[in-house]
């Protein structure tokens, strides 16, 4: 979690530190991004000071130091078990730099499965329902897909979209062949290559059919949309149905 205190020069840092501590945020960016460095969750990983030291840094979060690094690495900040908390931007200034000018960033990122979908809605019609969904947190590497499965309240087995595969870019699916007046639960959940993500979980209940309801005046109305017309006294067996 935290990132190891490993050498002696704490205190002999201190004076200094504490103009660097009010200056770094005023620090001019750096051309171009920081270098990135990946680690796994759980893993241990060295950060490299860019440019190299003489052996010896200081290394900075938010603006505040963290820790001297140890000689014995090459000025390297170790962080050991990678937390999400430990993503971020690190300044490392050389041991005898005093401009803030020379402080070094890198970035941090922890690989991890993704976070839940956010924003999962349905909006569910008389045989057909639409999902919707967003990606908020990736873990700090790229989608590789989504996963989705449906089955009506009361059903044992997850039924698939068609085609079962969602692209990472997708953010919303169709699925047909619904039964009207049914209660159906939505999953929905992420992969990243560092595996899945929690699957969230919605309901939602598809309209019943106009016949059901009595009012079914128009037996050959056209279908609108993907919208399924069927005659009346059909059920979904005996019918199937008419795109
Ligand atoms: C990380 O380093 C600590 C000691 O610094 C060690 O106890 C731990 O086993 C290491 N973890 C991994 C995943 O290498
Ligand atoms: C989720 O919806 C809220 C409110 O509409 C919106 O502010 C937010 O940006 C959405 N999140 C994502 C990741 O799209
Ligand atoms: C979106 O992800 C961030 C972390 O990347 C997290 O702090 C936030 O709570 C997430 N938002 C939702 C709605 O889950
Ligand atoms: C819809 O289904 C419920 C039971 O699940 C039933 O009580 C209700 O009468 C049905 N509505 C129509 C219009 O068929």
């Amino acid at each position: 979690m935290k990132p190891t205190f490993l050498s002696g020069i704490w205190i002999k840092m201190l004076i200094p530190l504490l103009g660097i501590t009010l200056l770094a945020g005023l620090a001019r960016a750096e051309p171009g991004p920081p270098p990135l460095v990946t680690a796994a969750l759980g893993q241990n990983v060295s950060l490299p000071c860019p440019g190299g030291t003489d052996g010896d840094a200081v290394w900075l979060r938010d603006g505040r130091a963290l820790a001297d690094a140890a000689p014995d690495t090459d000025g390297q900040l170790l962080v050991t078990d990678a937390s999400v908390d430990d993503e971020g931007l690190y300044g490392c200034l050389q041991h005898g730099g005093e401009d803030t000018g020379d402080v070094k960033y890198v970035r941090l990122l922890v690989k991890r499965p993704p976070g839940p979908l956010v924003n999962v809605s349905v909006r569910a019609h008389t045989v057909l329902a639409e999902l919707f969904w967003r990606a908020n947190d990736t873990g700090s590497v790229p989608l590789t897909g989504v996963e989705l499965r449906y089955r009506a309240l009361g059903e044992q087995q997850w039924r698939r979209s068609l085609p079962p595969h969602v692209a990472p870019s997708e953010t919303h699916r169709e699925l047909y062949h619904l039964r009207p007046n049914r209660t159906y639960e939505f999953r929905v959940w992420a992969t990243n290559e560092m595996g899945e993500g929690p699957p969230v979980t919605v309901q939602a209940t598809t309209r019943p059919e106009p016949s059901q309801l009595g009012e079914y005046k128009y037996p050959h109305r056209r279908a609108v949309g993907r919208h399924v017309t069927r005659p009346p006294g059909c059920t979904h067996d005996q019918c199937g149905t008419a795109r």
